[in-house]
């Protein structure tokens, strides 16, 4: 049967009217301490239209938040924010999933929280400076995580997970890709252990596939998907031999827990070379839930995907973040508002809830 972007589809539990996706967008307009803000919740309710939202990457701990102003969703004071945050999706007939990442070796010690640690698979620096209070600065070289390090990321990660469904949140996708720490653990660059977290695939992989399945059992693996960024190069992570075997391995393992959906990231517009479609082929064939695509997508385009059975679901991220009515804009085939690059992680309100809608 061939699929439209308009369809209904289930998704674990839930039941989407569309299969239009809100990618996750950084946008930094959570509070100094990492409290979800009641604009957050204005701008998520504006895109409730969506078959699902994803929010922003959520730091799982605090060690995890290597940024100024993203959301955390450790603290009981960040669930009773958040709750004000999937209240409003959900009054406007939403669905909300957050997405948790953990930054890793991304980050500085300015931006994090009090008694945290910017932690890795390896003693590893990111070469790369980072939005600090104080202007850009260099990434420091992060601690290799000792084995208790490494126990209290994932439960921090299970934890997370079970505060989401306290806040509301319908899902949680686990941030696997764009070089955050799930892809520290999996890219042989940035992970040179010598243990079982590290070395030959089963080894690299562990990470990701132990938050997977800790996530799994906290809140049902039906409520859980995983993003993943093959061939990706954010945040200087270097591609190896082996990437598509490696993940579609991995795909696979992700099936096996049951996982409700897989997040393919493609950033062939944000300077990054397209996933051939090969490989994407490969990690469909190899995940047994969703699968969801998204990287540059029009509606031409996404309905042209769907129909070929290239995944189930499409995600869009800018066209969705300057077109509060992204879907209905879709439905009507209408030109879409053009994204303000300076707006895309300040600025407040400014570009951010004063995107006009059609009417
Ligand atoms: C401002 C901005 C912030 C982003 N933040 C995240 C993020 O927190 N997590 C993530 O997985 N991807 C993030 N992305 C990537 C998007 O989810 C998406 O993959 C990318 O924008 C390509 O899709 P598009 O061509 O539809 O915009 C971000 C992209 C933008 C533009």
């Amino acid at each position: 049967m061939t699929r439209h972007l308009f369809d209904p589809v289930a998704l674990g539990p839930l039941a989407l009217p569309n299969r239009i996706v809100m990618a996750p967008m950084t946008r930094n307009r959570a509070s100094a301490s990492h409290l979800p803000t009641p604009i957050m919740a204005a701008y998520y309710a504006q895109r409730a239209e969506a078959g699902l939202l994803i929010t922003e990457g959520t730091a799982p701990t605090p060690s995890g938040c290597g940024y100024a102003r993203i959301p955390g969703l450790w603290s009981e004071e960040q669930v009773a924010a958040w709750r004000v945050v999937t209240d409003a999706v959900h009054d406007r007939g939403g669905r909300i999933a957050v997405q948790l990442m953990h930054t890793g070796r991304v980050g500085h010690p300015d931006n994090q929280p009090p008694g945290a640690r910017l932690l890795a698979p390896s003693a590893v620096p990111l070469d790369a400076t980072v939005r600090t209070a104080a202007g850009p600065l260099p990434c420091p070289t992060p601690l290799a995580m000792t084995e208790a390090q490494i126990e209290a990321a994932l439960d921090g990660f299970a934890q997370a997970a079970r505060n989401a469904r306290a806040a509301g949140f319908d899902l949680v996708e686990l941030h696997g890709a764009n070089g955050y720490l799930i892809e520290q653990f999996l890219a042989p660059c940035t992970n040179q252990r010598t243990d079982r977290w590290g070395g030959d695939l089963p080894g690299r992989a562990r990470f990701a596939i132990e938050v997977a399945r800790r996530v799994g059992e906290a809140i049902g693996a039906d409520r859980v998907g995983m993003r993943l960024s093959p061939l990706g190069v954010v945040n200087r992570i270097r591609p190896w031999p082996g990437v598509p075997s490696d993940y579609a391995w991995l795909a696979e393992q992700l099936g096996g827990l049951d996982l409700a959906t897989l997040h393919l990231v493609d950033h062939r517009d944000l300077g990054g070379a397209p996933v051939p479609s090969r490989v994407a082929r490969k990690l469909r064939r190899a995940f047994s839930g969703a699968f969801i695509l998204s990287g540059g997508y029009d509606r031409a385009r996404a309905d042209a995907d769907l129909a070929a059975d290239k995944g189930d679901l499409v995600a869009f991220g800018r066209a969705f973040l300057a077109n509060p009515d992204l879907v209905e804009r879709l439905r009507r085939d209408a030109p879409l508002n053009v994204p303000d690059h300076a707006t895309f992680y300040s600025g407040e309100e400014r570009g951010y809830l004063d995107y006009p809608t059609l009417s």
